[in-house]
């Protein structure tokens, strides 16, 4: 099959057919990538919630070089060859992401401070990148209780964003969902009928893929602000899953497991829960380095490399 050419903001690409304008945004990389606070690469049928990888079409195709009427969801949008999409360059998309943002934070908390996604949180992200300074709101937020949902994680619905991730994570890669969202518009919510236990042996990948504070492991909660453990990649003989994954630690502590993620924020691979959660000694590991995190976020501030090597130097100096 002939490629497609495209190009975003002014940069030519060329892709496959059936690839959508996220995807080509990718290939290039950069500051041409669309924000995704739902759409996730490895989850059939996500996207097309969130609205922020909005771009705006100004030219469908070679064929019909008509602009397309309203900005559209790169994450679910195929391209068309000769297609002209604008991103960072168009003030019409950029516009639009600070309503959107301010869309997903209409009834989030602020409570970053005691959040435990806080320096891996794609919504702080999003709204150090596009949030306005003021809220021009004044109505009470829709508030939710914190309940257990199994006895690893938590649900903060109150910080939820309603991207489908982990309902698709749980139909996906689990044997049985036993949570949706329940109910539509402002009364929606994730839930599991009468709390039920999500209890399977991938379940903790929800955690993983939960682009905000709304599931967390309760076996890390409150331990330790992100930035303040240092993250190594590990891995072990695992019967379940790859086995490979990143250990968070304090000095000799493991605080928690989780999978690895791309510069996306993407698991590389899901993880079973045993990995996750029972096997927390070091000596169950084979440790292989420190991970490089890729993210614009102050997870990303921890140069604990750099102060490994100076005091190794200073050794040397002695
Ligand atoms: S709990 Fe997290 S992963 Fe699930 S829908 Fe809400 S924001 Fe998305
Ligand atoms: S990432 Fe495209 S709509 Fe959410």
């Amino acid at each position: 099959m002939p490629l497609l050419k495209l190009t975003i903001d002014n940069i030519e690409v060329e892709v496959e057919q059936g690839t959508t304008i996220m995807n080509a945004a990718r290939k290039i990389g950069g500051h041409v990538v669309p924000p995704a606070m739902c759409y996730y690469s490895k989850l059939e049928g996500s996207g097309g919630k969130c609205r922020t990888c909005l771009v705006k079409v100004s030219q469908g195709s070679f064929k019909d070089n008509r602009p397309m009427p309203k900005l559209v969801a790169s994450c679910r949008t195929l391209v068309q060859d000769g297609m002209v999409v604008q991103n960072t360059i168009s003030p019409e998309v950029i516009e639009n992401r600070r309503a959107i943002t301010e869309f997903l934070l209409l009834n989030h908390p602020l409570d970053c401070p005691v959040c435990d996604q806080a320096g891996e949180c794609h919504l702080q992200d999003l709204s150090y990148q596009n949030g306005l300074e003021e809220t021009n709101t004044d109505e009470a937020r829709r508030t939710f209780a914190p309940i257990d949902i199994g006895d690893l994680i938590k649900l903060n619905m109150n910080r939820c964003i309603l991207c489908y991730r982990c309902v698709m994570v749980a139909d996906q890669i689990t044997d049985s969902r036993v949570h949706g969202v329940l109910g539509r518009g402002d009364h929606s919510e994730i839930s599991t009928l009468i709390q039920n236990a999500v209890d399977n042996d991938f379940s903790g990948n929800m955690i993983d893929v939960c682009p905000v504070g709304a599931l967390t492991d309760k076996t890390f909660r409150f331990k330790s602000r992100v930035w303040f453990t240092r993250p190594f990649d590990a891995h072990r003989e695992c019967a379940k899953c790859c086995g490979k994954t990143v250990l968070w630690m304090k000095g000799e502590e493991i605080l928690r497991v989780t999978g690895r993620k791309d510069k996306y924020g993407e698991l590389e691979e899901f993880i079973c829960n045993d990995c996750r959660f029972v096997f927390k000694q070091p000596k169950d590991w084979t440790i292989e380095g420190p991970r490089k995190i890729e993210r614009h976020s102050v997870i990303s501030q921890n140069h604990y490399e750099k102060l490994d090597k100076d005091e190794n130097e200073d050794k040397n100096v002695e």
